[in-house]
């Protein structure tokens, strides 16, 4: 009798770990972008990067994370908990530039925020041009 008490007991915890563990995914995926990000315009989609600011600024800092080829498989992606989002993947290239920038600017978690890192606007922006070209 005892050990069918405990038995569910464990069924329970094992329900309540997979309930919090998908509800925690799904928290992840809904990042909720301010309008006025959103609606940003970008003032440099004409704008050839001739000095391949967007790829320099990639490899220095996100390559790690995000993988060469913007996969989501760089070294260190392996050691984080949130999942590295997939740059060539519809649904990252179907959001605006603003909500990109939002992003990559602000931050979230384990996502840093570059901020501080990046200054300029125009640098900002090729980055933006760059993770959008994978
Ligand atoms: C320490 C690892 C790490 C580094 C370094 C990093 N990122 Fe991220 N990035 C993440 C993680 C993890 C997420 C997913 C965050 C989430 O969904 O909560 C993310 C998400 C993003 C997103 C949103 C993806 C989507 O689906 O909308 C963009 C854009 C992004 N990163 C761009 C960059 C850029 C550009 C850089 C470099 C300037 C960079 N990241 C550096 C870990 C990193």
């Amino acid at each position: 009798m005892k050990t069918k008490n405990n038995n569910i007991l464990v069924l329970l915890c094992l329900m309540t770990f997979f309930l919090i563990a998908s509800g925690y995914t799904l928290l992840q995926d809904d990042w909720v972008v301010p309008e006025k990000y959103k609606n940003m315009e970008n003032p440099y989609t004409q704008v050839e990067d001739e000095d391949e600011i967007g790829k320099d600024l990639y490899s220095m800092h996100c390559r790690s994370c995000h993988g060469k080829t913007g996969l989501g498989d760089g070294s260190k992606a392996f050691e984080l908990e949130s999942d590295v989002k997939d740059f060539t993947s519809k649904t990252f290239k179907s959001q605006s530039d603003g909500s990109i920038y939002f992003k990559i600017i602000i931050g979230r978690d384990e996502m840093p925020s570059f901020d501080k890192k990046i200054r300029e606007e125009e640098d900002r922006w090729m980055l933006v041009n760059y993770v959008k070209s994978f």
